[in-house]
């Protein structure tokens, strides 16, 4: 029997399958599900800065009805209503899923500023969560911001989550920062227990028959896993932080090529969206076959295998890569032609 147990941000786990920020764990029916498939975690969805924003405002609009004090600033956001819970819906959802299963439940809270909105993470330990999932998603559009500014601002926010409670934090990342090793680093000393490598870029598509720019969703690919191997691999020895891979698992061979890479284990959301929850469990089987017939004992035996540190030869991993890369395709390329 391979014994499939890992751990992530000091909460051990019984497998290395986690369910991702996802609308599926909004029903507690299906987070029964997910643990019954296998999944040994679930991270709830998000809770966002903006709305907390909204309902405190909403919240002094009724302490200040008639005196027109409050502020203005936060029309552009979308309305409350276009958020599916409001934090108390949220909290209470956090409780029933925390006495209906016996894994780990995630909170997460999105955001990218300090600010008031950082007691919610407070509240969210209060009622339950295990750990909490720090998401910052942001994109630079000022130029006068730095890279050195953006990053200070997350580390402040990282910081002051990290302070506000007692549970581990993790940060979903993006993957565009200039020394990605060196930013895990700080965040670590800025007490983050973990690192979600990445948040998906959302593009926003264009329409050129009506000049609109409308925001898309598609669910991942395989393909996108690639570069989390990457970066996962590099990191992998340098740090304490553990790290969790996000985007782009949908097999069992995914999450193996995951945990050689180094990550503590994988998060699945488009997949589950694609083929359902149960496909927790035939990835489960799939990877039990697979470790069996290489003779392996347990998954934590193939932990960070392909890792940089691992490898003999590093120069997959760095610009030696990128040379041999482009320089072997112009090669076969032109011995095609002829
Ligand atoms: C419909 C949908 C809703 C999502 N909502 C959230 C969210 O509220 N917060 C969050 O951090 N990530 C959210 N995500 C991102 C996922 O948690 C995950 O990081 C991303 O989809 C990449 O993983 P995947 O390739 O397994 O889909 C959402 C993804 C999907 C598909």
């Amino acid at each position: 029997m391979i014994d499939f147990s890992t751990h992530y941000l000091g909460l051990k786990l019984n497998g290395p399958i986690v369910v991702s920020s996802t609308p599926l764990s909004e029903s507690l029916d299906n987070i029964r599900r997910m643990e019954d498939a296998g999944a040994s975690a679930v991270v709830l969805t998000s809770l966002f800065e903006e709305q907390l924003a909204l309902e405190s405002r909403a919240l002094d609009e009724d302490l200040s009805r008639g005196t027109e004090s409050f502020a203005e600033s936060l029309d552009y956001l979308p309305a409350q209503s276009d958020y599916r819970m409001t934090h108390e819906v949220y909290l209470d959802h956090l409780r029933q899923a925390k006495a209906a299963v016996g894994i780990p439940i995630l909170a997460s809270l999105n955001g990218t500023t300090t600010g008031g909105w950082v007691r919610f993470a407070k509240d969210m330990e209060l009622a339950g969560a295990d750990a909490i999932e720090l998401n910052t998603y942001a994109l630079a559009t000022d130029c006068s911001r730095t890279s050195t500014d953006v990053e200070s601002q997350l580390f402040e926010l990282v910081e002051s989550v990290c302070k506000a409670v007692k549970i581990p934090v993790s940060v979903k990342l993006s993957q565009s920062f200039t020394s990605l090793p060196h930013l895990v680093c700080r965040l670590e000393e800025k007490g983050a227990r973990g690192v979600a490598l990445f948040n998906r870029f959302y593009q926003a598509d264009f329409d050129i028959e009506t000049l609109e720019v409308r925001p898309t969703l598609h669910f991942s690919t395989p393909s996108e896993l690639l570069p989390r191997l990457h970066w996962a691999a590099i990191l992998y020895g340098n740090l304490n932080i553990d790290m969790a891979i996000t985007g782009g698992v949908h097999s069992a061979e995914d999450v193996l090529k995951s945990i050689m890479a180094g990550a503590n284990m994988t998060m699945m959301a488009s997949a589950l969206h694609i083929h359902g929850i149960e496909h927790i469990a035939r990835v489960l089987a799939d990877m039990r076959y697979w470790l069996e017939k290489h003779e392996y004992t347990s998954l934590w035996e193939t932990r960070g295998c392909l890792s940089r540190r691992s490898v003999p030869d590093t120069s997959p991993f760095d610009r030696g890569n990128y040379i041999k890369t482009l320089s072997s395709y112009s090669l076969r390329h032109t011995m095609a032609a002829f």
